[in-house]
């Protein structure tokens, strides 16, 4: 018997990662192609965020068809069954639909009949609280295997008429599978997580919940898009991750001079180089990808992980440390000893990138592409997007026609 509850044997000696992975969608779009969207220059956002470009998923995927890959590609590596899942945990603030969860859409495409499936809301924190709950599981004994997967899929819910924001995000998942162990010791030794509600509004997507309703006035009014307070929300980052991720290191027992790699959400380079200077630890200690990816808000620690791993900056033994802040205002950080064997990470290159998820049979579904994006990533070599040509809510393609 599998599933929550189903585990017999009582809780484990230890909690492990035993299988970890990610998926970016194909498209890169680069700073210059958003200087042909936005008024802003790929010098402004290399110096001010450190970001040279993002993934955009394809029309046909979802975040569930990202979740899934990432998940197969840490199935794989762990060795494992889908059906060897008890709990699926998907963390993402740009679920496929408000119901069902993304988690329950990611168990269908991946094959797993027998596992609890849901997803948990902490935006771009939710892969370290994804992992605390994840953790709580299997160290408790309900559970033996635990999914845990960071997706989003944020490209269709940015305002590409925003310059503070749009050229932030981008797409992508990342997973781990945590498991129960025979041996003493590895996997999670301390854990801060925090949330201040004075923050609400800093990062926040205005409708589509019981507050407000979606509506054509509220899209009208642009409210289906992601609104942030930039400087408040780098001020709140900076304050906040260095403090998180000692208080993580300190409960694991550890001096920060200890810790072999920081594996920090990928919203700002500044905002890395500031919590590097909190720690007293220099840059080499931080694993940074954002110039390739963008900040993808609950996949990207996943995501670093799997690429630290691949690039020989994780070995059994290392102290390393996850540190995330999002909206909420949430934080969280986890201390953590890596025990599994850098190289089974090869084992993911026998999935290949493809997942679906099924439609509704009745459902007659619209272009999912942002206008504005789609006629740049329609007309790579094309002039600046005529703005006012492009009408929110009509397929691109059509305007690139023209
Ligand atoms: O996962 C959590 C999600 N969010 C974050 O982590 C975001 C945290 N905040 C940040 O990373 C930074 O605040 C931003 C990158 C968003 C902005 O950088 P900043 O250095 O705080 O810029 P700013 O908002 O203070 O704006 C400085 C100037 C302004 O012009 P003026 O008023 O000085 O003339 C902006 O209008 O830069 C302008 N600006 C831009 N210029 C070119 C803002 N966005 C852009 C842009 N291109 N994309």
């Amino acid at each position: 018997m599998s599933g929550v509850g189903g585990v017999s044997g009582g809780p484990p000696r230890s909690v492990r990662i035993s299988g970890w992975g990610s998926y970016v969608p194909e498209r890169v779009l680069s700073n210059a192609d958003l200087e042909r969207i936005v008024d802003t220059s790929d010098e402004w956002i290399r110096t001010r965020t450190g970001i040279r470009e993002r993934r955009v998923a394809a029309p046909h995927e979802t975040t569930a068809t990202l979740g899934a890959i990432a998940a197969k590609r840490a199935l794989a590596v762990a060795g494992l069954e889908p059906d060897d899942i008890d709990v699926i945990v998907v963390a993402t603030l740009t679920p496929d639909y408000p119901m069902p969860s993304t988690a329950a859409l990611v168990k269908e495409a991946i094959g797993n009949d027998t596992a609890a499936a849901f997803d948990i809301g902490a935006a771009c924190s939710g892969f370290v609280f994804g992992y605390a709950t994840a953790d709580s599981y299997v160290r408790s004994g309900l559970a033996r295997h635990v999914l845990v997967i960071g997706a989003e899929l944020l490209t269709r819910f940015l305002d590409f008429e925003d310059r503070g924001t749009c050229i932030l995000f981008g797409d992508g998942a990342g997973a781990v599978v945590l498991s129960a162990s025979d041996e003493a010791g590895g996997g999670m030794s301390g854990l801060e997580m925090t949330t201040d509600p004075d923050g609400a509004y800093m990062i926040w997507l205005p409708s589509g919940g019981s507050r407000s309703p979606s509506s054509s006035e509220t899209t009208s009014r642009g409210e289906h898009f992601i609104r942030m307070e930039g400087r408040e929300t780098y001020r709140y980052a900076t304050r906040t991750l260095a403090a998180s991720a000692l208080k993580a290191v300190e409960k694991a027992g550890w001096s920060p001079d200890e810790i072999d790699l920081v594996i920090p959400h990928q919203a700002n380079v500044r905002i890395i180089e500031a919590v590097a200077k909190g720690l007293k630890l220099p840059m080499d200690r931080f694993f940074v990808n954002i110039d390739k990816y963008g900040n993808t808000s609950a996949a990207s620690v996943g995501i670093a992980l799997d690429e630290a791993v691949a690039e020989g900056r994780v070995k059994p033994g290392d102290k390393i440390v996850f540190a995330a802040f999002g909206a909420g205002f949430t934080s969280g950080a986890i201390a953590l000893e890596w025990t599994a064997d850098p190289a089974d990470g090869a084992r993911a290159a026998s999935v290949e990138p493809v997942a679906s998820v099924r439609a509704p049979l009745d459902w007659n579904s619209v272009d999912p592409m942002p206008p504005r994006l789609a006629a740049v990533l329609d007309d790579p070599d094309g002039p600046q997007v005529p703005l006012d040509d492009v009408v929110p809510g009509e397929p691109a393609h059509a305007h690139s026609e023209d």
